[in-house]
């Protein structure tokens, strides 16, 4: 998107009332001893319902994943149909969703046909919970498949559902993306007890647009620290297997580690494209431990992984996903604390084409062309307060003011793969496009900084 086009839209198109709708969230609390008390997670008696859901997780080419959290014990079940009158429906038997996991859990819907849309209606003890008309989404291409795939990435939602809640309801009207990868900070607990883990996840998943987007478009995740433990917190924090427990609850991502290595790393597939989900703390070193070869943030058995799954992929785009960035300039609790093993890390991907790196925790939107070679993208924040995006020379592209998300669009239908990035405001709309190269995207190119990016005024104080 060119400077006019851009001024056009901060100076014209929004409204006074919608400016100060998208002005950055001056106050992130260090805690939230001052905010409205949590719901505690609770069953409820009486007719059953959903407190939370459904939230289609992993959607493949050939089977679906779909979260549900339950208000009491129940045996959770769906039908399946190809057409929303659910003629012809499959029954789907799910678990029981009892007090051992807060009745939460997940259906697995199998043998599906790929690029093929499907209705759905949740059931609990055999009654329906959902609503007419059936929600309905897309499975993934086959793996391989040539085509368009459109990813949406997020990270800090705020101490608070509602926080977000604008980012939300903004996404959930346009769902112009094919599958939505938060990246931690996803809720802000703070915390390895496993009653306010869940009482956090619950708060951030009840809100209304949340719950139209992700019962329409797939949603996989991975913590950072506020949702892992404490601030910058690492692999050293005791209970971690709590945080772990209440992950697993939480989501419905394709897989949780591997055996004999617990996390939240995972990989799946959409078409041409991998998608390589990576867990930065569970096994991390601290922050500040000396900077030597046994310094880690991923793990020997996570890094030995992805260097692995890297180098079988076959598809054009290899999208390493994470809450730390991996720019050279990034801050303490970042891959910059991590010298040695970012080193290994990018020495062994440099042989490959179409590497690139999606994060969060900053608080700002920032693009970077690392060491001239690699293209990372950090999000944020969808609800959190905003923090400056500080000078680099890798950057090529910083909004340090209000409530964003991006997306990504692979295009392999070509000869040469094509990839647009895109930023997205809430109240405001597509705030930047950019158009980049196979050559940009392979380092073979430089990419040129995007001219500074609109400021929205700072609401005026009441009197
Ligand atoms: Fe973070």
């Amino acid at each position: 998107m060119n400077l006019t086009r851009r001024h056009f839209l901060a100076a014209s198109l929004i409204p006074a009332a919608t400016q100060a709708f998208v002005s950055p969230n001056t106050t992130h609390p260090s805690d939230d001893s001052k905010l409205p008390p949590l719901d505690p997670d609770e069953p409820v008696e009486g007719p059953l319902f959903l407190k939370a859901g459904p939230m289609l997780g992993h959607v493949a080419h050939d089977r679906a994943l779909i979260w549900v959290k339950a208000s009491n014990a129940s045996k959770l079940t769906v039908k399946v149909a190809s057409g929303p009158a659910m003629q012809n429906a499959r029954v789907i038997s799910g678990p029981a969703l009892t007090v051992d996991s807060a009745f939460a859990g997940v259906v697995e819907i199998p043998d599906l046909e790929p690029g093929r849309r499907y209705f759905y209606v949740v059931m609990l003890d055999g009654d329906a919970v959902t609503a007419p008309p059936a929600a309905s989404f897309v499975t993934a291409p086959a793996p391989g498949l040539t085509g368009k795939v459109r990813f949406a990435f997020v990270s800090c939602s705020g101490y608070r559902g509602y926080m977000a809640a604008a980012s939300w309801g903004e996404m959930a009207i346009r769902a112009n993306f094919d599958v939505l990868l938060q990246l931690g900070d996803n809720h802000y607990a703070n915390t390895t007890d496993l009653a306010k883990l869940r009482a956090n996840y619950l708060n951030h998943r009840v809100v209304g647009g949340f719950r139209e987007l992700t019962a329409k478009v797939p949603c996989v995740g991975v913590w950072d620290d506020h949702d892992f433990g404490p601030n910058d917190s690492d692999g050293t924090l005791p209970g971690k297997e709590n945080s772990l427990r209440a992950f697993r609850e939480a989501w419905a991502n394709p897989s949780f580690g591997e055996d004999g290595n617990p996390g939240c790393y995972f990989q799946f597939t959409r078409g041409d494209v991998d998608f390589f989900m990576l867990d930065v703390r569970y096994h991390r070193s601290p922050d500040k431990a000396e900077k030597n070869a046994s310094k880690t943030m991923l793990g020997a058995k996570q890094l030995e992984w992805l260097k692995r799954g890297v180098a079988a992929s076959k598809a054009r785009f290899k999208v390493i996903a994470g809450g730390s960035v991996i720019e050279t300039g990034g801050p303490l609790d970042s891959w910059a604390s991590y010298p040695d093993e970012r080193r290994a890390l990018l020495d062994a991907l440099r042989e490959y084409e179409g590497v690139i790196f999606v994060s969060g925790d900053r608080h700002f939107t920032a693009g970077y062309q690392i060491e001239g070679r690699w293209i990372e993208v950090t999000s944020g924040p969808l609800g959190s307060g905003n923090a400056s995006c500080p000078p680099s020379p890798e950057l090529w592209l910083s909004c340090s003011e209000g409530k964003m998300w991006s997306i990504f669009e692979l295009d392999t239908s070509g000869a040469e793969p094509r990839l647009v990035y895109e930023l997205w405001h809430a109240g405001s709309g597509l705030t930047e496009r950019r158009e980049l190269t196979w050559d940009q995207v392979n380092g073979r190119g430089k990419i040129p900084p995007s001219p500074p990016l609109p400021k929205v005024p700072a609401p005026k104080k009441a009197k």
